[in-house]
């Protein structure tokens, strides 16, 4: 089914920097296109089919908008009202699914349930998010430092908060694309040295004021992520002082931009002062992630071969 070498894209480096850099190229095209009104229809007769074994708004909308404005059209399956949620092997599932559609879009628990079902796939199949890792969004945050200031390459971007799968993807991100994260994590919930190893590219803070300090972009995320709600309570007194307020963005350089991949819970990890102030991208970031994807998914399925 698909014309070109499979390629999946379960983390951020599964695709090499050139590759990104073209992503991003296209994904200028694209919007610029959208917003005129211009038809760019490259995926009729294809078919998206999402897998959501967690809560979305984001993803899910944004993959199923992209994928019927390029001319293709969405299967949405959730563990409940799939044979997933009875136990089938993901193995089968990934046989039979990948027989029947061209591009697969999942959101599960852990990254190896997502390379099993890749390893069994005859389609590309996108990470919509793991416990691990959360390509899409840095995808588009990316994209959208670029579109608000140029190159990232040689950048500083501060991480405020939880160690989880956002914040392991900017980590890979940088090691990728030539840039620095600033990552400040409460005492007992530091990086997992797995999923973060050392470099030029992180630098650990103690105090979330000196992670600020000098960078271009601060961002962060919620203080517990789905799949660990049984430690949100604990998590609350641990997070406390991990909130973006007007402090930390004032400790950044003047030109620094706020983004978080969303939901924002304000008030925890963000002060509705810097969310809803004038260095928040917020909004942009969330609508790029339709952008994005869908030159995304035109690389996966159509290469580089494209208009
Ligand atoms: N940022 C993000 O992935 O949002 P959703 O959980 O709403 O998809
Ligand atoms: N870290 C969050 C991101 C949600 C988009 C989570 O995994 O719940």
């Amino acid at each position: 089914m698909a014309a070109h070498p499979l390629r999946h894209f379960l983390r951020l480096d599964d695709l090499t920097r050139d590759e990104l850099e073209h992503v991003f190229a296209r994904t200028l095209i694209i919007k610029d296109r959208f917003k005129r009104y211009e038809l760019y229809q490259p995926m009729r007769d294809r078919t998206l089919a999402m897998v959501f074994e967690k809560a979305s708004t984001r993803t899910r909308v944004s993959f199923e908008a992209g994928m019927y404005q390029m001319g293709g059209s969405v299967i949405h399956i959730t563990t409940g009202d799939s044979q997933l949620g009875r136990a089938e092997p993901v193995e089968d599932s990934a046989r039979v699914i990948s027989r029947m559609v061209d591009i697969v879009m999942i959101r599960t628990y852990e990254q190896t349930k997502i390379e099993r079902f890749a390893q069994f796939s005859r389609v590309p199949v996108i990470n919509g998010l793991t416990n691990e890792y959360h390509p899409c969004q840095i995808l588009a945050d990316i994209y959208t430092y670029i579109e608000h200031r140029g190159p990232i390459a040689g950048r500083t971007v501060a991480w405020i908060g939880d160690a989880n799968n956002v914040a392991y993807t900017w980590l890979q991100a940088a090691q990728l694309l030539g840039f620095r994260v600033n990552v400040s994590t409460p005492p007992g919930y530091g990086l997992d040295p797995r999923l973060a190893p050392a470099g030029p590219h992180l630098v650990v803070f103690d105090a979330p004021l000196d992670a600020a300090r000098g960078a271009d972009l601060v961002t962060t995320d919620v203080w517990t992520s789905m799949g660990f709600e049984a430690e949100d309570e604990q998590r609350r007194q641990a997070f406390t002082h991990w909130c973006v307020d007007d402090r930390i963005m004032a400790a950044a350089k003047t030109e620094a931009l706020f983004m978080h991949c969303l939901p924002a819970h304000r008030g925890e990890e963000v002060t509705n002062e810097v969310i809803e102030g004038p260095q928040s991208v917020v909004w942009d970031e969330a609508e790029n992630r339709l952008h994005a994807q869908k030159a995304l998914m035109e690389f996966l399925l159509l290469g580089r071969d494209v208009t």
